[in-house]
């Protein structure tokens, strides 16, 4: 059941935390510090703790603080896992160095290159320096960012979709760190661009859906990996094939202190198998501004009887290139809309979506850039 949805804007830093009970079942915090919390404020509902907003650059012992007060205010017997149980990753089964394979053999999963911690380098790199360098380690990534591995048959083949407006400066650190990355995982990959023109508000979620229809008419892909340009994985055993899949792998994010705001939590980077895609009907469209797609897509999830699965410990760590959402406007319609999710899977998604989509081969990834606008997505009544 939906949280009851609560509307707030940031007003002041007050350095307090306000609680203050709306029903005998639910309690909710808000809090807001100056320095520590950046923009924010966030609710708890006490019955199955749920941090329903987004819980932004706070500081890891407040959020520990306000969630084990509430928690510890007698009576649930609700645990909530803050730290992931470390002692739950999966004992390392990472074949030896000098293991060898076959050409004609599918690709192992836990190949010895994947070693764990990956350095992450979030400096400003031009896209020509990128290309240039991992064309050089790499001449047989083709144009449009396909590659596949030589030295083994891939078990999987990943369609990577970014949707991007105006961050030119992140996809060159995202590509130079990913591909590489990806290549280790001897993944089938390539990398789709799809850029929102015009004026409309930010549309994340319709970008996907454009992004699917166009991946999938381009090849035969069986995972698709919903990525954030500016989320780069901190280690390379976060494998991105579809074995686990629906799979939520931007599981601890720097800026949310390494810790999963709430259990529902589906953004950052995200998949499914195309066939789990089209069964929920894609992505809702109807989301215009940032915030509460990731959400739906989630309510998706569950409503075609899916789990959600994640990858353990220090394996589901992410550093995201710091920005302020460039002026993008938050979507204050979003809990309404989340109330509804389930009507509104049948009838908004894939399925009433219509677009123009202008495609452009680039060295690492294809350019598909779209002009959003509400008439191309219209809803029946539901
Ligand atoms: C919690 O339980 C303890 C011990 O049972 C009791 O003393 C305390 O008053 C309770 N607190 C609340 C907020 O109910
Ligand atoms: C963590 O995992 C271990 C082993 O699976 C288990 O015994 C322990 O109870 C778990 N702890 C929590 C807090 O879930
Ligand atoms: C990070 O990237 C910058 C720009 O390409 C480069 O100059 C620098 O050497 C890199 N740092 C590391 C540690 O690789
Ligand atoms: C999900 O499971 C429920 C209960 O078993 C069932 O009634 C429902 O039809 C299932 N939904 C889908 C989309 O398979
Ligand atoms: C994609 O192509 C459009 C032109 O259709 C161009 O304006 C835009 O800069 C390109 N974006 C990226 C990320 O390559």
């Amino acid at each position: 059941m939906m949280p009851t949805p609560l509307r707030f804007r940031r007003r002041s830093y007050l350095g307090l935390l306000f609680l203050f009970s709306l029903s005998t079942s639910a309690l909710y915090f808000i809090y807001s510090a100056p320095g520590i919390v950046n923009e924010y404020v966030f609710m708890v509902q006490a019955r199955g703790i749920q941090i329903r907003e987004n819980v932004k650059n706070i500081g890891a012992q407040v959020l520990e603080q306000v969630v084990r007060g509430a928690y510890n205010i007698n009576g649930t017997d609700y645990s909530y896992d803050f730290n992931f149980n470390e002692s739950d990753a999966p004992p390392t089964t990472y074949l030896p160095d000098g293991f060898t394979y076959l050409p004609s053999q599918i690709c192992p999963e836990k190949l010895p290159l994947m070693k764990g911690r990956v350095e992450v380098n979030m400096s400003e790199v031009s896209l020509e320096e990128v290309e240039r360098s991992l064309l050089e380690g790499e001449p047989s990534i083709a144009e449009g960012g396909y590659w596949k591995p030589k030295d083994c048959l891939p078990r999987w083949r990943v369609a990577i979709l970014v949707p991007f407006r105006n961050r030119h400066e992140h996809l060159p650190i995202l590509l130079r760190h990913l591909v590489p990355v990806l290549q280790k995982q001897r993944l089938q990959f390539a990398f789709y661009v799809i850029e929102q023109a015009g004026t409309e508000p930010f549309n994340r979620a319709m970008l996907f859906n454009v992004g699917f229809k166009e991946a999938i008419k381009d090849f035969d892909w069986d995972c698709l990996i919903f990525h954030d340009v500016d989320h780069l994985m901190e280690n390379d055993r976060n494998y991105y094939g579809c074995a686990g899949m629906p799979r939520h792998f931007a599981v601890k994010l720097d800026k949310y202190s390494y810790m999963l705001p709430y259990n529902e939590f589906f953004g950052g980077v995200s998949g499914l198998t195309v066939k789990q895609f089209k069964k929920i009907n894609g992505f809702p469209n109807a989301f215009w501004g940032w915030g509460g797609e990731d959400d739906d897509l989630w309510n998706r999830v569950q409503f075609a009887n899916y789990s959600v699965s994640r990858p353990h410990g220090e394996q589901g760590r992410y550093m995201s290139i710091p920005h302020h959402h460039r002026g993008e406007v938050q979507f204050l319609g979003r809990y309404s809309l989340l109330r509804h999710s389930k009507e509104r899977q049948k009838v908004d998604g894939l399925n009433n979506l219509n677009y123009l989509p202008v495609v452009f081969r680039m060295p690492l990834y294809t350019n598909i850039t779209v002009s959003l606008s509400r008439n191309l997505a219209p809803v029946a009544d539901y």
